[in-house]
């Protein structure tokens, strides 16, 4: 753990609803470094949609295409980098990340994280009863977020002060 002193990057991990593309865009607009959204960027070069893509191709198609576009859009530099949900299940995906970034885990209670992802069903993952869904993502991938530089729980937290504390150890 620890500061990597070439981080060109910073990568926000997290689970679904935890403010990765709000602290983001925030941060990026701070630090005048260039907000990606990796979800929104496969989306653009696949030219169809994510829920399209679990549902015509499946998960594990999806995950490819996912690793792909985050291992091209690391390349690049000054970025700040909103991850989907699950990009932390690859190991590949995590060691790009820390290669390639200083990285930041969002956290959150589960009780606002399903506050925040209730008014959008975009999410495949969680179809079915909210509830129960989350809970069970939450379970499977309870350590899939301490591989990061710095972890931040912001259930009681603005966003103001999470850009604050990234900018401050970043
Ligand atoms: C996923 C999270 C989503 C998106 C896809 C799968 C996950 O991104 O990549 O629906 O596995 O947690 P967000 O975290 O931006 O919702």
């Amino acid at each position: 753990k620890g500061i990597n002193v070439t981080a060109s990057n910073i990568v926000l991990v997290g689970f679904m609803g935890t403010g990765k593309s709000t602290v983001g865009k925030q941060l990026a607009e701070r630090l005048q470094w260039t907000f990606r959204d990796s979800d929104a960027v496969l989306e653009a070069e696949e030219q169809t949609s994510i829920p399209d893509l679990f549902r015509i191709h499946g998960e594990s198609y999806f995950r490819t295409l996912e690793s792909k576009t985050l291992a091209h859009i690391l390349e690049g530099n000054n970025q700040v980098v909103a991850t989907g949900g699950g990009a932390v299940l690859a190991e590949t995906n995590r060691s790009n990340m820390l290669n390639n970034g200083f990285v930041v885990a969002l956290k959150a209670s589960p009780e606002m994280i399903i506050h925040r992802v209730s008014s959008d069903s975009n999410r495949p993952l969680l179809q079915g009863n909210l509830e129960e869904r989350v809970h069970t993502l939450l379970e499977q991938r309870k350590s899939s977020y301490d591989f990061a530089h710095m972890v931040i729980d912001t259930t009681e937290l603005t966003t103001d002060q999470i850009v604050d504390m990234i900018v401050g150890e970043a």
